[in-house]
């Protein structure tokens, strides 16, 4: 049995000393907003979005160093989404990872610029990479659609917030399928597209990689939710029960805990016979789609 949580530490412990020194170099008054760049990057996030970017290249014989700027550059945007989604304007949280929020250890400006900070730096990075200009442009461009503001992140977070002021939406299934896809799906789905574009994969190959990855993008905040209602605080890192304070519109607002949870469980049974074309090469990611609705953190 893969032991996905310990394949998972490796991993982030060999990305983390890969990326801090990505933040060296500033001086002056300014350099307080790459304080609270790596302050908010630096602080103990799962990897699980530039661990799907690595594996999933991992398929098509890429190394870590290879599926390494993709991968940075997309934990720096997600890093962003955090930051500004813990803004008092939106989430108005204190707590992130176990620790303050940046806008709570810096300041409320500090915080909104680390965020566009971080959003600039991803597209450096990549733009900097030692990748062909095709594979390049072809990442640059899915990045920004997935976290855009038409179909991606961005539209995601903005219905996320007109879904809290509705009080019974027409539709609720269709609405909080669609935030959940865009808000959280889309990054996620970026992570195992730049896995296929790095890895040359055929039309086959990357269909099932995206469709791998829309099913445990849904699986993921449904986990998400599940954990605001009834997770433990020590291990999530995150202040709980704020998705009914908020009046969030979730899949456990919708259905319940024991229904969302079989909701996340059939799509990651999906996803794991999905993945199961790549043999025993995908196994990772069939365990890490178990681990996306085992996760206690
Ligand atoms: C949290 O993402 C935000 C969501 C999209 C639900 P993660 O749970 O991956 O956060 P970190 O990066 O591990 O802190
Ligand atoms: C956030 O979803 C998704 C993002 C795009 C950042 P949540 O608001 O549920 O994430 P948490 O619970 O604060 O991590
Ligand atoms: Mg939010
Ligand atoms: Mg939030
Ligand atoms: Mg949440």
């Amino acid at each position: 049995m893969t032991d996905i949580k310990e394949i998972l530490k490796e991993y982030s412990t060999r990305f983390n000393a890969e990326i801090a020194p990505l933040f060296d170099g500033a001086n002056g008054p300014e350099a307080r907003v790459v304080e609270a760049m790596k302050y908010s990057v630096m602080n103990g996030g799962k990897r699980l979005r530039p661990y799907l970017v690595y594996e999933t290249a991992g398929l098509f014989g890429k190394t870590f160093a290879q599926s390494f700027h993709a991968a940075v550059s997309l934990e720096m945007l997600h890093s962003y989404s955090l930051i500004h989604d813990d803004l008092p304007a939106m989430d108005n949280d204190d707590l992130r990872r176990g620790k303050p929020t940046c806008h709570k250890q810096f300041d409320e400006a500090t915080a909104i610029l680390a965020g566009d900070g971080l959003l600039t730096y991803a597209f450096e990075i990549l733009a900097k990479a030692d990748y062909s200009a095709d594979v390049k442009i072809e990442l640059i461009r899915l990045l920004s659609q997935g976290a855009g503001a038409f179909k991606g992140m961005v539209a995601g977070q903005m219905l996320d917030l007109y879904a809290e002021k509705i009080s019974q939406p027409e539709n609720p299934l269709t609405l909080i399928s669609h935030i959940e896809e865009m808000k959280t799906g889309c990054l996620l789905s970026y992570a195992c597209q730049a896995g296929a574009v790095l890895g040359g994969a055929n039309a086959d190959e990357r269909k099932s990689l995206v469709d791998y990855s829309r099913k445990i993008g849904i699986a993921f905040q449904i986990a998400d939710d599940i954990l605001d209602a009834e997770g433990d605080p020590q291990l999530v890192g995150k202040t709980l029960k704020k998705d009914k304070d908020q009046n969030k519109l979730t899949f456990v607002s919708c259905y319940g805990v024991e229904k969302a949870r079989r909701i996340s469980a059939d799509l990651i049974t999906q996803a794991i016979e999905i993945v199961s074309v790549f043999g025993n090469k995908g196994e990772n990611l069939q365990a890490l789609a178990r681990f996306i609705i085992e996760r206690k953190f």
